[in-house]
């Protein structure tokens, strides 16, 4: 399988970028291309980046089922063509890449990290990069082995219609994986709701600058090092417990993301990726799982966490 027999049309690669003839205009999500585009960048000239990679590769392996990154590798082996959706700097990319030799790996981003990823690891021989919308990823039906959409999928215009196609893109005997965010209680739903529609009018320092203010936030209450006791108020979603106070509020109410070793900048670029993307849907269990049967899909793993679900399907 060469590169552009994965395309269904014609594609230039330079190097380790590759250009579609039909390249789309990216007129649809404009407002959360931008905010990913700045935030990459910033993120890109971070020097915690390997805290935050470390962390997402444990992560990776117990949202997909996978016991230990050997247990990875083995899987991933067994594929051809491995196909990175929603990419960012392409740091997964290219774990899989390492992992899997002789496996063709295709990062895509709708963001201009698709390019600084492309420039980060030209040393990888296998490893491509493509900058487009993994709605319409110009992909032959049937020609991936392994799709991985990992905290993606709900930033798309429609996730519904994404799903389908990186379905229809997977092999008939590939697999499929696909991460969501979970919806929170109700107060933290509806401020999340209600400041996106604002969202889309805030320029890039203002926001920027909330999510500092978040980390703040975080970090003082995270700091007071206080356990209450909560009753479940279930008409408001919130589940009842013994709760370190941050953590109760950031559930509950307000995303006020702070973590020790990641430090300020990377913990300001958590709460910027939250509240900076108009688009960000959020998914009951159940509405979730109604996505993976509309599509004819069969479960090999299935994840839950407060967070969000996931899990790897086949067709
Ligand atoms: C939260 S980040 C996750 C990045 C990466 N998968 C990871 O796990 O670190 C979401 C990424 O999805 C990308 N994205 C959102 N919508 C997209 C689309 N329609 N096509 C391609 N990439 C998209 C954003 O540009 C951003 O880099």
């Amino acid at each position: 399988m060469t590169i552009q027999e994965i395309f269904s049309s014609e594609i230039k690669v330079e190097k380790n970028y590759i250009f579609r003839s039909e390249d789309s205009a990216f007129e649809n999500q404009g407002h959360t291309n931008d905010v990913f585009s700045d935030k990459w960048e910033k993120v890109d000239e971070m020097d915690k980046t390997d805290k935050l990679y470390e962390f997402q590769f444990e992560w990776y392996l117990k949202l997909y089922g996978f016991d230990t990154e050997e247990d990875l590798k083995k899987f991933l082996q067994t594929k051809k063509v491995i196909f990175d959706a929603g990419c960012g700097l392409g740091y997964k990319a290219a774990w899989f890449a390492k992992l899997a030799p002789n496996s063709i790996v295709i990062g895509m981003d709708y963001s201009d990290a698709a390019g600084i990823a492309a420039k980060n690891y030209a040393d990888i021989p296998n490893l491509y990069f493509v900058k487009g919308d993994i709605a319409d990823t110009g992909f032959r039906p049937g020609s991936i082995d392994y799709v991985s959409c990992d905290q993606v999928i709900m930033h798309t215009e429609h996730p519904h219609k994404t799903f389908a196609h990186l379905t229809e893109v997977t092999t008939p005997d590939g697999e499929f994986a696909c991460y969501v965010y979970a919806k929170k209680a109700l107060p933290r739903e509806l401020l999340d709701d209600h400041f996106r529609i604002a969202t889309k009018d805030m320029s890039s320092e203002d926001l920027w600058e909330m999510s500092r203010q978040l980390t703040q936030l975080g970090k003082t209450l995270s700091d007071l090092k206080i356990n209450i006791d909560v009753p479940d108020i279930p008409l408001l979603g919130i589940k009842g417990g013994e709760y370190d106070i941050q953590r109760f509020i950031y559930w509950n109410f307000i995303k006020c993301f702070w973590k020790e070793d990641w430090g300020t900048e990377l913990s300001d670029a958590t709460n910027f990726d939250w509240y900076s993307p108009s688009n960000a849907k959020r998914y009951s269990e159940g509405e979730y799982r109604s996505m993976i049967s509309d599509n004819n899909l069969t479960i090999k793993h299935f994840h839950k966490e407060e967070a969000c679900y996931s899990g790897r399907f086949g067709k």
